[in-house]
């Protein structure tokens, strides 16, 4: 079991499950989700480690440090607190 959290909510997702309708459920807003336009950039406040390795789209579109892109991540387990 995993876990995506902000400050307000959590959400309980499958190990190895994409991230994306957890973050929808938290609010994260997204365009494309084809890792192309940007708009679903989040901040990893905790457990970096959780997530699956950046994605070519999230390489192209730049992320680095703590922001990874919502559409493009998968939770490998344990529980990741993002901020948007
Ligand atoms: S929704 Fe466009 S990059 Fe994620």
């Amino acid at each position: 079991m995993a876990i995506i959290k902000d400050d307000n909510k959590e959400v309980t997702l499958e190990d190895g499950a994409e991230i994306k309708d957890a973050c929808k459920d938290l609010g994260v807003v997204f365009g494309c989700e084809d890792g192309l336009c940007g708009t679903c950039m989040i901040e990893i406040e905790e457990g970096m480690e959780n997530l699956s390795q950046p994605t070519q789209e999230e390489k192209d579109m730049g992320v680095e440090g703590n922001t990874r892109l919502a559409c493009q991540c998968k939770i490998n387990s344990g529980t990741v607190k993002i901020k948007y």
